[in-house]
């Protein structure tokens, strides 16, 4: 099948979508947007904006939601703490609290008013990000890689255009979009189809779609029309695997490990690991640790 005309369109904009309700991390959640739980010493939502401007992206769309507005708090200026931090001469913690400030009017924030799906979510960004290709970064997944899983997307997204979605292998296909393989040629993989949650017994293999995507604008007009699937939500899975009737996609397995944070565990497990890799704490990270699991017997 063809690539759509101007499908190589350079990748500008990057949508991610941060309304959901963090229920699988309550209490923590309750006032603080699940995004900006610490994961060691940044939010989790700084590791997946690093990720995106590594990768070359421009302008970040943020679909939140109510009670979500810290997060652009987060990436404002915070006047009165810089302030002091000035007047105190703590230039480390003043760069530090400066850091997550792009240039004025690179990010953008729309409102996702009801929880109908991440298909719905991705629709609310359509007119900010108009007729150009766009990534789509799940924050709930911290992708640990160099480089990032993104800007590896967008270097083989520079060879083949079209669509393309990152994918790993899983043992719980059921919890997940999945695809189906067709050819593989390294780390990318042409695909026949894709299908959201499957039946366990029923999923077409063990690659599932984790939460980096790079999509032509098209995908816009079949989300409009695109009915609840999966949960009874409105599935972006769903309206991918109609647009792939008409573009090219492609999977693709980058190299690295992919931590979710959706859950407790996973939190944990993430905030661990980037403990552990910190440049300047990872080797204290690692003795505190053990220690901690030596007394634990
Ligand atoms: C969403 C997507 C699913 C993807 C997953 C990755 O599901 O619908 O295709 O595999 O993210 O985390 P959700 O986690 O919102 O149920």
């Amino acid at each position: 099948m063809a690539s759509v005309p101007g499908s190589h369109r350079p990748l500008r904009k990057a949508v991610l979508p941060v309304a959901g309700f963090g229920t699988r991390v309550l209490p923590a959640t309750k006032v603080i947007p699940k995004e900006l739980l610490p994961v060691f010493d940044k939010p989790a939502l700084q590791y997946v904006v690093d990720e995106a401007i590594a990768a070359g992206i421009e302008h970040i769309v943020f679909v939140t939601g109510r009670n979500k507005g810290a997060i652009e708090d987060y990436f404002d200026r915070a006047y009165e703490l810089e302030v002091t931090l000035e007047a105190k001469k703590k230039e480390t913690e003043l760069n530090e609290v400066r850091s997550p400030i792009r240039a004025a009017g690179s990010m953008s924030f729309v409102r996702q008013q009801a929880a109908l799906g991440l298909g719905h979510a991705v629709w609310c960004a359509r007119d900010i990000v108009g007729d150009e290709p766009f990534a789509v970064m799940l924050p709930d997944m911290l992708m640990m890689a160099e480089p990032g899983c993104l800007k590896q997307m967008v270097d083989a997204y520079n060879r083949v255009g079209g669509n393309l979605i990152a994918v790993e292998p899983t043992g719980t296909p059921e919890r997940y979009g999945v695809i189906t393989p067709e050819s593989r040629d390294g780390r990318l993989i042409k695909m026949k189809g894709m299908v959201e949650k499957p039946k366990r017994e029923e999923a077409p293999s063990n690659l599932f779609i984790s939460g980096r995507y790079i999509l032509q604008p098209e995908i816009f007009a079949l989300l409009e029309s695109q009915g609840p699937g999966a949960g009874n939500e409105i599935q972006l899975t769903d309206s991918m695997a109609r647009l792939m009737q008409s573009q090219t996609f492609h999977a693709y397995e980058y190299e690295g490990r992919t931590y979710d944070c959706g859950d407790k565990i996973g939190y944990l497990q993430a905030f661990a690991a980037y403990a552990l890799a910190h440049d300047q704490y990872g080797e204290q990270a690692a003795e505190t640790l053990r220690a901690l699991l030596a007394d634990k017997g």
